[in-house]
């Protein structure tokens, strides 16, 4: 990989993540929800928010996973991130997460809690630095990785892109 994206992920102290590209936990809120406070798919505690950085390289991907809370999205810097999302009801788009307003990149979006989604940095031989930020805070209890064949048999009619951005 190149020197430089190196470098901002030791610096960043980012670590592998299981969707795909790179994060760091930059924020997790001493405060709790009780699970009688949250709605009935959550199972146990969860904090009031947390935070993350996000990194993605060039030719990597974030693979289609989902979680059950709504996920802000905020772009810093690098490339242009294409954000594609499934909707629980089976309705793809995609958005651009970035600052060239005149091409109609936004640096926040809101990902609806419970939607599939994937994302790719645009640009070639780069990377993209966002954050993500949720609330009930992050556990890999909400989190839900699909294999292609299980994404596919949900959302036939969506195989092609579900088959470019899932790692098996
Ligand atoms: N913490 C660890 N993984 C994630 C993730 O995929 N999203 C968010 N928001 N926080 C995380």
């Amino acid at each position: 990989m190149n020197t430089s994206i190196n470098d901002l992920i030791l610096k960043l102290d980012l670590k592998s993540h299981p969707e795909g590209g790179f994060f760091k936990e930059t924020y997790r809120s001493i405060g709790e929800i009780n699970e009688s406070n949250l709605n009935a798919q959550y199972k146990g505690k969860r904090n009031y928010s947390t935070c993350i950085y996000f990194l993605l390289t060039s030719g990597g991907f974030s693979a289609f996973h989902r979680i059950k809370q709504d996920e802000i999205w905020h772009f810093y810097n690098g490339s242009p991130i294409n954000l594609h999302i499934i909707s629980e009801l089976g309705v793809y788009s995609n958005h651009h997460i970035g600052i060239n307003f005149e091409k109609g990149e936004v640096p926040q979006f809101v990902v609806p809690g419970g939607s599939w989604f994937a994302a790719e940095v645009i640009n070639d031989n780069t990377y993209s630095l966002v954050g993500c930020t949720v609330s009930p805070g992050f556990s890999f209890e909400d989190f839900e990785l699909k294999s292609r064949k299980d994404l596919t048999t949900i959302f036939p009619d969506k195989e092609q892109i579900i088959s470019r951005l899932t790692h098996y």
